[in-house]
């Protein structure tokens, strides 16, 4: 039998700290006791080995390139299911009935309506605000437009929100896209899917199934990633007992950054420069082996994932299918995958166990829809909010403390102000 306990010896002391286990025998010690008994806290750059909440949502084990969503494997998933019931299985544990799928898509859609003065703020923006800027803007601004739902203790409310933002969500990302190109907002058609209602919107022109099948898949994979950069921050703000429109926001803005769900567009900007170069694989690859150089191989490496990301290998199958049943050809796709093939097989990458993630391959698909390339990490958060909002849920049904970290403080100690200088005054003498 594992042991219960684990034990930490420090100056001459001996103390116990309980082993926790979760339901796929992952085990951690609770360190919750460990300051008061010690005086020491942890380290841990960049949470990389910390387990900041216990969840029932996903499981991913990054040594053996597992995803689950609440226990179903990702490639089952995404291969039978379409999004909106994995947003439904994601935010209430078990897949939907068809009564229940047919009021919860009736909802959604009763909410795709953008109200006048949302629309007004996205005209508003400079035209070079970045699409992520103006959609995390408009999701805060919820907060005013639904100012009855933001108890995030009351539960009807917390739902209501959440249908909200699933309606709305790909709505304002469309007239986002169409406002910034001068062109009038397209509002969705009842008769359509939730997918195929965002590509109507943003083209104005009916998809085609294939099309429409593409981008189900496309936000199935990318939506919910457990304890992630933006997910972490939707529960950090929430911990504070923060709207969920407010967490919502926070969390798009952790996505945007290239490191995390911005890579998608860096990708795509990456293979673009390649092509131009004239596709000069191995000096890309020295460049990213290279510590005097910031260029990293976007797209690739991951803090979890260890052996292959499993979203980035049926991104690799799909992307093939998806072109040639779109009758589309894209040489970034050749370039893609002779990167690949060259880091795979560079001593370099496989030591650092570095694979591709989610975002090398997802852009060529999005590409292929027509979506442009600023557009793609607005994609990224589509596909991500039934994760996020699962999350905000659990954290607040919980009633999880407040998030807040301690650190390791290495600045000056306690010093003083010299000499008989007189207080400043910002205000010019008389
Ligand atoms: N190209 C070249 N070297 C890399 C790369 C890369 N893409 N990724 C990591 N390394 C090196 C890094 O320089 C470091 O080397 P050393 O040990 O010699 O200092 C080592 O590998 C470990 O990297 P790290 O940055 O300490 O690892 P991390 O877990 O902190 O960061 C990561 C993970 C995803 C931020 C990083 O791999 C990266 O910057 N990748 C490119 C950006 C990217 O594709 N991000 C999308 C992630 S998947 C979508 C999502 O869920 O967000």
């Amino acid at each position: 039998m594992a042991p219960k306990n684990v034990k930490i010896e420090f100056e001459g002391k001996t103390i116990e700290l309980p082993v926790t286990e979760g339901s796929e025998q992952e085990k951690a010690f609770d360190i919750g006791t460990l300051r008061a008994k010690t005086g020491l806290v942890t380290y841990d750059n960049g949470f990389a080995n910390t387990s900041s909440c216990q969840s029932k949502i996903t499981f991913l084990d990054g040594e053996k390139g597992i995803l689950r969503y609440r226990g179903y494997p990702i490639e089952e998933l995404s291969e039978k299911k379409s999004f909106l019931e994995v947003a439904y299985l994601l935010l209430n544990g078990e897949l939907p009935q068809s009564h229940e799928y047919k009021s919860f898509e009736k909802e959604i859609w009763s909410n795709m309506k953008l109200p006048s003065n949302m629309e007004a703020l996205l005209k508003s923006f400079d035209k070079n605000t970045h699409p992520m800027a103006a959609l995390s803007a408009a999701v805060v601004s919820m907060s005013g437009n639904f100012a009855n739902l933001t108890n995030p203790e009351d539960k009807a409310q917390s739902e209501e929100a959440m249908l909200k933002t699933l309606g709305l969500l790909p709505v304002v990302a469309a007239a986002q896209y169409r406002l910034s190109k001068g062109e009038k907002v397209i509002p969705p058609k009842a008769e359509y899917s939730y997918c195929e209602n965002f590509l109507w919107m943003m083209r104005g022109e009916k998809p085609t199934p294939s099309e429409v099948k593409a981008l189900d898949l496309l936000l199935i994979l990318h939506a919910d990633h457990e304890q992630n950069c933006s997910t972490s921050t939707v529960r950090l703000v929430g911990s504070s007992a923060a709207n969920l429109f407010a967490s919502l926001s926070a969390g798009i803005c952790a996505l945007w950054g290239p490191l995390h769900g911005g890579a998608n567009q860096a990708v795509i900007e990456m293979l673009e420069e390649i092509h131009k170069n004239g596709g000069d694989i191995p000096k890309y690859v020295a460049m990213a082996k290279d510590k005097t150089s910031t260029f990293r191989l976007m797209g690739f490496g991951h803090r979890v994932y260890k052996n292959f990301d499993p979203r980035a290998s049926i991104i690799k199958v799909a992307c093939d299918r998806v072109l040639k049943e779109m009758g589309v050809s894209n040489p970034l796709l050749g370039i893609a995958k002779k990167l690949e093939e060259a880091a795979l097989g560079d001593s370099y990458f496989k030591e650092k166990k570095l694979y591709p993630n989610v975002d090398f391959y997802s852009g060529i698909i999005y590409s292929a829809l027509k979506i442009p390339v600023e557009m793609f990490t607005v994609m990224f958060a589509i596909g991500r909010l039934p994760g996020w909002m699962s999350h905000w849920k659990e954290l607040n049904e919980e009633g999880a403390k407040i998030g807040r970290p301690r650190q390791v403080y290495t600045g000056y100690t306690e010093r003083h102000i010299e000499g008989q200088d007189e207080k400043k005054s910002f205000k010019k003498a008389a």
